[in-house]
């Protein structure tokens, strides 16, 4: 049994999994009304939520699985990336978990976890392209196997969702801008404002930070016309498309060119409707195989840090107490 922890940003999370009877419990505590006050995250107020949140999450699961600390094996937990001081809270409470129980520590790393979530609703065949999309990464990966997975490519400046987030934060419609710029697209024409698509056509790597100002100089020219609420949803339907036209062009042109047809989008921007919809319809017509965890795994959560933590555990692929976090993850690239 593998009781995994995940605070890597705002969200707390705590998670009982075994690998032949998949996830027994998981709880999060979302700290997404607290930072929305700010407009984003403060990191140390992040930190001080993980501290006051973990233990009763951990009580949570243990009561809802009906099971004891002592029949935990393991405890897996996020290390990197992500912020620091969030990280820190995370890792000192398995730490302590780990010690108490004499169990063995693993550490995770988020996009990996995020990787992976798929898994714990159906298997996917290795090796399948990774996309990872969310606040803080926008990241392609070759999954070769469990626990061994290359960067094809990433951002060059803003992640996606963090676009999403600046750009619903310009047009005043609160944090996360994700979620609110999904619902409100609904009701505009995506083909009506010509924004950019960055680096189409030049590899794979992405860019987000011109389109995000491409808002801006938009939302500057045509201020007052965007207070009608169709106007500001053709905006917004607009941008979307772009972010997602980028997203999904630059992972099938990698799944063709690399003969992978299998592709896995993770992360809380896989939660957007016109993603799924449009990665899904493109890849299909392409003879491809599109994954997208359910709502639930896209968000950060610590069931998928459980199967990471679960799989590594097995392998005998632990950690020392001495173990720390970082806010940077390295990968190998891939070099066929
Ligand atoms: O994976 P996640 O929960 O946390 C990070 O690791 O960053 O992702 C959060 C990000 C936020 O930027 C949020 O705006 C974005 O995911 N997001 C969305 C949607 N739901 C969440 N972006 C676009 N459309 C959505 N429906
Ligand atoms: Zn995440």
């Amino acid at each position: 049994m593998i009781l995994a922890i995940e605070t890597s940003c705002d969200d707390t999370g705590v998670a009982l999994f075994q690998r032949d009877r998949g996830v027994l419990a998981s709880a999060l505590a979302s700290q997404v009304d607290l930072h929305a006050l700010f407009g984003g995250i403060v990191p140390e107020l992040a930190a001080r939520k993980h501290l006051e949140a973990l233990f009763p999450l951990t009580q949570h699961v243990l009561r809802e699985s009906a099971l004891s600390l002592e029949e935990i094996d393991c405890i897996g937990v996020t290390v990197k990336p992500g912020l620091v001081p969030s990280l820190l809270v995370g890792l000192s409470f398995a730490k302590a978990l780990a010690f108490g129980l004499n169990t063995p520590l693993v550490g995770v790393d988020h996009l990996e976890a995020h990787a992976f979530s798929i898994f714990l609703r159906e298997k996917v065949d290795f090796p399948f392209l990774s996309l990872v999309v969310s606040g803080g990464h926008t990241s392609l990966f070759m999954v070769k196997n469990e626990g061994e997975m290359y960067l094809l490519s990433q951002t060059r400046d803003d992640a996606a969702g963090e676009a999403f987030d600046k750009v619903g934060k310009l047009l005043k419609l609160g944090y996360p801008g994700g979620p609110v710029i999904d619902q409100l697209a609904r009701e505009g024409d995506p083909q009506s404002i010509p924004f950019p698509r960055p680096l189409t056509g030049e590899g794979w790597n992405f860019s987000f930070s011109g389109l995000k100002t491409a808002v801006v100089q938009y939302v500057r020219e045509y201020g007052n016309e965007i207070r009608d609420r169709r106007h500001l949803a053709h905006v917004v339907a607009s941008f979307q498309r772009a972010v997602v036209d980028v997203l999904v062009e630059k992972t099938l042109d990698a799944a063709r060119y690399l003969r992978v047809p299998r592709i896995v989008v993770a992360g809380g921007v896989a939660a957007n409707s016109a993603l799924r919809n449009i990665m899904g319809e493109r890849g299909e017509r392409e003879g491809m195989k599109v994954y997208f965890p359910p709502m639930t795994l896209c968000m950060d959560n610590a069931a998928m840090v459980a199967y990471v933590a679960a799989y590594h555990f097995a392998k005998g692929e632990c950690h020392g107490l001495d173990l720390d976090v970082s806010s940077r993850s390295i990968y190998p690239r891939w070099n066929p």
